[in-house]
């Protein structure tokens, strides 16, 4: 994938975009959303409103859902739910008929699998819960990494020994810079900033 330049970066966001325009900065092309970004943490600590990076409860998902099991029992690659991993920025949830493709023959009467029949009779999708959320300013590309041959674990610990998954791993900008400084990867602030 080509990626753009500075100037036609900045002529895609003032023209594209809904939001308003980049401003021109010293040091780089720093976007209205990062400044943004900025001044709310400037903003937060005047006020003293600290943020706790504690350990954070749980995520609770609309039903159960292992990936011990599917990962670890059944022995199914990530790519085979997460398919856009590999060609696109995002890694992508799996559809229910791809639940629905197994469940109607592997235990289909279990109570556990009850609410994959019930969605699909009401022909809504299962309400999964975010477990990552990166700030809006911040731009990552699934595609680039899985390619490259990072590996799913590095970002996301060890999935395949969890039930529903967790955040085991702090995706801060300094986890971000520290390996791409190490591997040659691209360092300027538009590379993740928008
Ligand atoms: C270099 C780090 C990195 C690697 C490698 C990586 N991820 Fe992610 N992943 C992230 C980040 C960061 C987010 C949060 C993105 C956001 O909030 O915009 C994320 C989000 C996700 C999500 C939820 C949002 C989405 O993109 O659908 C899934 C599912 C996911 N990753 C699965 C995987 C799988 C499966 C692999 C391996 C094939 C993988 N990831 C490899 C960093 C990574
Ligand atoms: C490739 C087939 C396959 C796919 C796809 C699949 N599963 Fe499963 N699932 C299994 C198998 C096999 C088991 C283990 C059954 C056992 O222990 O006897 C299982 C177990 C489960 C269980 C526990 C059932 C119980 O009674 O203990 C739940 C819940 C479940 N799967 C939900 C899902 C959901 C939700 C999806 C879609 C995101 C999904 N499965 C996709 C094969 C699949
Ligand atoms: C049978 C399908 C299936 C397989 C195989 C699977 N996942 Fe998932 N994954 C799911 C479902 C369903 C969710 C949503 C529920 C949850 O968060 O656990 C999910 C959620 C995730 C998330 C959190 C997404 C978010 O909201 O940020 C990550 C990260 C993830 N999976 C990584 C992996 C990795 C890494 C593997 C391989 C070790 C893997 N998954 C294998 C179905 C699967
Ligand atoms: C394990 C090492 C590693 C981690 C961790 C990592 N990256 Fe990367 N990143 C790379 C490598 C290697 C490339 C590929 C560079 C290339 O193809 O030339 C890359 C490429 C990218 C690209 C595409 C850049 C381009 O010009 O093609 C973006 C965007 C990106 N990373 C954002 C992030 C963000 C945001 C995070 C943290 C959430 C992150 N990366 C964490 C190693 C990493
Ligand atoms: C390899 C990816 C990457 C690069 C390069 C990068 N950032 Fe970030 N940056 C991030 C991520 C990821 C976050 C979000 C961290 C979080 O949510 O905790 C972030 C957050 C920020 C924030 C919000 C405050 C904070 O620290 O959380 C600012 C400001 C910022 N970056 C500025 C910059 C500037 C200026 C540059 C260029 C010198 C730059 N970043 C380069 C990934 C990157």
């Amino acid at each position: 994938m080509e990626w753009p330049t500075l100037a036609t970066l900045a002529t895609h966001l003032t023209t594209t975009r809904t939001e308003p325009p980049v401003s021109q900065v010293p040091g780089g092309l720093v976007s209205v959303r990062l400044v943004a970004a900025l001044a709310v943490l400037v903003t937060a600590a005047g006020v003293g409103a600290v943020l706790a990076f504690g350990d954070a409860p749980p995520i609770e998902q609309p039903m159960s859902f292992s990936h011990r099991i599917h990962v670890g029992q059944v022995g199914l690659d990530c790519q085979f739910c997460h398919t856009s991993a590999r060609r696109s920025t995002v890694a992508g949830l799996p559809p229910l008929t791809t639940c629905r493709g197994c469940h109607l023959e592997v235990r289909p009467d279990s109570e556990l699998v009850a609410p994959i029949h019930a969605a699909w009779e009401q022909q809504k999708p299962i309400e999964w819960m975010q477990v990552h959320d990166l700030p809006e300013y911040v731009r990552f590309d699934h595609s680039a990494h899985v390619n490259r041959g990072v590996d799913c674990s590095t970002c996301h610990g060890d999935v395949a020994s969890m039930e529903t998954a967790q955040r085991e791993v702090t995706h801060s900008m300094g986890f971000c810079v520290q390996c791409h400084s190490d591997n040659a990867a691209p360092l300027d602030c538009t590379t993740c900033h928008y």
